[in-house]
C-alpha cells in the first residue's frame, strides 16, 4: 500500500494498494478497503506518484560512437549526406559487427542504468547495426540479456529495415529477400523478436521494400512499427498503418492522409524531439492534426550514436514540450499511457486495479513541475513489479 501521495491521472486519489505484481486497488486513504488496512505501508509524503516512465524507441544496443560526426556536422555537412558517403548507421554497423554479446551487453550497461535512474520501468530495444543474421541476432540476445541483468522490462524490436549493410550497398531489394526477411524468421524462431520496425526514407528502404518485410512480420503475427516521415514524406505511416501498426515514429513529415490513416488504426505517434534537436531539423511534427484527430501521442529518447545520443527520457519530455508545444499532461502521457500502447502492452502505463505494480515516485508535486526543468531528475524512488 502506498498511502498519503498523488497518484497521476486519478482526480484526488491518494492511495494505492499493491499485491504481488500488481495494482489492486486506487482511491482516497480514508475509503481504503478493510482488507487491506493492516498491510504494510509506505508513506510517500505527498510525492507525485506516476506509473513508471517507458521508453517505447530506443537503439540502446550498439557498438562504438559516432563523436566525429557530430564535429563533421558542426562543420556543415547535413545527416544524409554523411549516410551517402558511408558513415551514420553503416559506421556503426561496423563498431557493432566488432562487438561480442558481452561486450555490446557492457556498452549498453551505462545507458540502460541512465534511463532505470530516471524511473523507466520498460524499454524498448531496436536491432539494425548488425544487418547480417549472425550480428541481428546478437544485437537482440544482448537487449534481452539486459532485461535479465536489470529490474526493468526489455522489448525487442527487429530493425533488420534499417539501412543497406557495405556488402549489399546499391541493392536494398536483393539485402531484404536475401539478409532481412530470412533473419527475422530466424530471429523470431528463436523467440527474439517483439515487433518488426523499419527505416523508411530515401537513404533507406522504400514503401514497396518496407511491405515485404510487412507482409513477413503479418505472417508470423507479429506487430509492426515504422521510422517514418523524418526527413521527407514517403507515406511510410500510410503504409504501416494499413498493416495496422502499433506506432509511427519521428513523422517531422507526416500529412493529413497519414494521420487520418494512423486515427483509423490507432496507430501511436512517437514523437522523437531528440533526434530533431540534435540534426538541427526545422519541420516539426503535425501535433495540432493528431490531436484533432485525437491520435494517440508517445515521447521517447530514439537513444541511438548518430541521431540521438540521448538517454534522459524526461528531457525527450521536456523538449516534446518546449520544441513542439505538448502540454506537460501529453508529454507525460507520452511516455506511460501512450508509449504502452506503442508497445501493444495493456497491462502498464496507467495507476489502475489489474495495471503491472511498475511505478515512479517524484520529488515535484505536479506533471508540469516534472517536465519544465531541464538537466534535473527529480526521481525519488521507483518500485518496479511491485518492488521497491
Ligand atoms: O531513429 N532514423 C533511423 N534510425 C535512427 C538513427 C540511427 C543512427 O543514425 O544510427 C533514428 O533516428
Ligand atoms: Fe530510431
Amino acid at each position: 500500500m502506498v498511502p498519503g501521495s498523488a497518484a497521476y491521472g486519478l482526480d484526488g486519489s491518494d492511495t494505492i494498494a499493491l499485491q504481488d505484481e500488481k495494482i489492486i486497488w486506487v482511491g482516497v486513504q480514508a475509503e481504503l478497503p478493510q482488507e487491506y488496512s493492516k498491510a504494510s505501508a509506505l508513506d510517500l509524503e505527498g510525492r507525485l506518484v506516476t506509473p513508471g516512465l517507458i521508453d517505447c524507441h530506443t537503439h540502446l544496443v550498439f557498438g562504438g560512437h559516432r563523436a566525429r560526426e557530430f564535429e563533421m556536422r558542426l562543420n556543415g555537412a547535413s545527416y544524409e549526406e554523411i549516410a551517402r558517403a558511408g558513415g551514420g548507421i553503416v559506421s556503426t554497423v561496423t563498431a557493432t559487427r566488432a562487438a561480442s554479446q558481452s561486450e555490446l551487453v557492457a556498452q549498453a550497461l551505462p545507458r540502460l542504468y541512465t534511463l532505470i535512474a530516471e524511473g523507466i520501468t520498460t524499454v524498448e530495444i531496436k536491432s539494425g547495426y548488425g544487418l547480417d543474421a549472425e550480428v541481428e541476432l546478437r544485437m537482440l540476445r544482448a537487449a534481452r540479456h539486459l532485461g535479465d541483468l536489470r529490474d526493468v522490462t526489455v522489448q525487442t524490436t527487429f530493425l533488420g529495415a534499417h539501412a543497406e549493410p557495405p556488402e549489399f550497398s546499391g541493392q536494398g531489394d536483393a539485402y531484404i529477400d536475401e539478409v532481412c526477411i530470412p533473419t527475422l524468421r530466424a530471429a523470431h524462431g528463436e523467440g527474439l523478436v517483439d515487433a518488426v520496425d523499419a527505416f523508411c526514407e530515401g537513404i533507406a528502404f522504400s514503401p514497396e521494400q518496407v511491405a515485404r518485410v510487412f507482409e513477413v512480420a503479418s505472417e508470423l503475427g507479429l506487430p509492426v512499427k515504422i521510422h517514418a516521415e523524418q526527413l521527407s514524406n514517403l507515406g511510410g505511416a500510410k503504409l504501416a498503418a494499413g498493416y495496422g501498426a502499433l506506432s509511427a515514429d519521428h513523422i517531422e513529415y507526416l500529412d493529413a492522409p497519414g494521420v487520418a490513416a494512423m486515427a483509423v488504426t490507432g496507430t501511436v505517434a512517437v514523437i522523437l524531439p531528440g533526434a530533431f534537436y540534435t540534426l538541427r531539423e526545422t519541420q516539426r511534427p503535425p501535433i495540432d492534426l493528431l490531436r484533432e484527430h485525437a491520435v494517440p501521442m508517445a515521447v521517447a529518447t530514439d537513444a541511438n550514436p548518430g541521431s540521438s545520443p540521448m538517454t534522459s527520457l524526461l528531457l525527450a519530455m521536456n523538449m516534446a514540450s518546449t520544441l513542439f508545444r505538448m502540454t506537460p499532461e501529453e508529454a507525460l502521457a507520452g511516455a506511460t499511457r501512450n508509449a504502452a500502447l506503442a508497445l501493444g502492452l495493456t497491462d502498464r502505463g496507467m495507476i489502475a486495479p489489474g495495471m503491472r505494480a511498475d511505478l515512479a515516485v517524484w520529488d515535484v508535486e505536479t506533471p508540469a513541475e516534472l517536465v519544465y526543468r531541464i538537466g534535473f531528475n527529480p526521481l525519488h524512488s521507483r518500485i518496479f513489479g511491485g518492488q521497491p
